[in-house]
């Protein structure tokens, strides 16, 4: 049997993501406000990014893809901002409802991003990367971790 593609181990993410950020949006509007599950959530979302920054867009940018990967970026960093403001405001008592229009914000970005990323960045993923190194990358998703303090490429502060 073939190992499953790295394309499905990422897709599955973005479900699990997805499903995650709805429950807590929903466990809002009840009135609990779980930020650690957030946070973890969150963190999920954060390592997903820095894969495909890290390891799979390299490649691919090498091998031409160059508007898709712009646009990923772009929107990762669109992302990961909304991200780190909603943090703060689950942990600093926003208004529920706040919260909660910023969750739908980001899982409308999330559906923008990922229906594109799904049917025209991943087929390449599988085309282009070695087989060692999916593998690798599959195992990854499974138990790495991202280095503290990691930031995704459109969101690092310029350096002067
Ligand atoms: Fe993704
Ligand atoms: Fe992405």
């Amino acid at each position: 049997m073939s190992p499953e593609p790295l394309s499905a181990a990422l897709e599955r993410e973005h479900k699990i993501i997805d499903a995650d950020i709805e429950r807590f949006a929903a466990d809002v509007s009840s009135g609990t406000i779980d930020s650690q599950g957030l946070h973890t959530t969150f963190n999920l979302l954060r390592r997903h990014i820095y894969v495909e920054e890290e390891f799979l867009f390299p490649p691919l940018r090498e091998a031409g893809m160059i508007m898709p990967i712009l646009v990923m970026n772009r929107e990762h960093g669109e992302i990961w901002n909304l991200l780190d403001a909603i943090e703060e405001q689950a942990i600093s008592n926003a208004e529920p409802s706040g919260i909660v229009e910023s969750c739908q914000s980001l899982l409308e970005l999330l559906d923008r991003h990922n229906a594109k990323e799904e049917p025209i960045v991943y087929p390449e993923v599988d085309a282009t990367l070695s087989a060692t190194l999916a593998e690798e990358l599959s195992k990854f998703l499974n138990i790495g971790a991202m280095p503290e303090n990691w930031v995704c490429e459109v969101a690092r502060p310029i350096r002067h």
